[in-house]
């Protein structure tokens, strides 16, 4: 299990807004972890602030990543908004529970950082030139202008 969430140069997929998304993730890892060592109506609150907290995170960066990756022709696309789907699923599950007052917070960290780890260091690492500033992968070669002869 991760531990650390510090964020690295090596976590960097090209793309200032996507890294910025990405380090707010990481950063609601990090409460996840600092809360999970508190305990009582303090901590349980905390959580329920994250959960929001991340799942709009998720939504704005989920569409900034898809627009971006059919923009560019990601062949893997469905496969990648598919994961996106499920995760977003797992967040409203747990808000439901957060709601009904069972909230597992240890459950909420788990998920987290598993999908620091398994989505955001593979599957977006892997798409990483598709999600590039100066991505080249997947774009339609620019037109060529056509050189007319001068008939004169
Ligand atoms: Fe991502
Ligand atoms: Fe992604």
């Amino acid at each position: 299990m991760i531990t650390d969430f510090e964020w690295q140069e090596c976590y960097s997929i090209g793309n200032a807004i996507i890294d910025q998304q990405h380090k707010t993730m990481l950063r609601l890892c990090s409460e996840a972890s600092k809360c999970l060592e508190s305990s009582g109506p303090e901590s349980r609150e905390m959580f329920h602030d994250l959960l929001h907290e991340m799942s709009v995170c998720a939504r704005e960066h989920f569409a900034t990543e898809e627009t971006l990756l059919h923009a560019r022709h990601y062949p893997m696309l469905a496969e990648h908004q598919a994961e996106h789907d499920q995760y977003q699923v797992r967040l409203v599950v747990f808000q439901i529970s957060a709601m009904q007052g069972t909230l597992d917070q240890a459950g909420v960290f788990r998920f987290l950082t598993e999908w620091w780890g398994s989505h955001i260091l593979e599957s977006d690492m892997a798409c990483r030139s598709y999600l590039a500033e100066n991505c080249s992968s997947g774009l339609d070669a620019p037109e060529q202008p056509v050189l007319q002869e001068n008939s004169k």
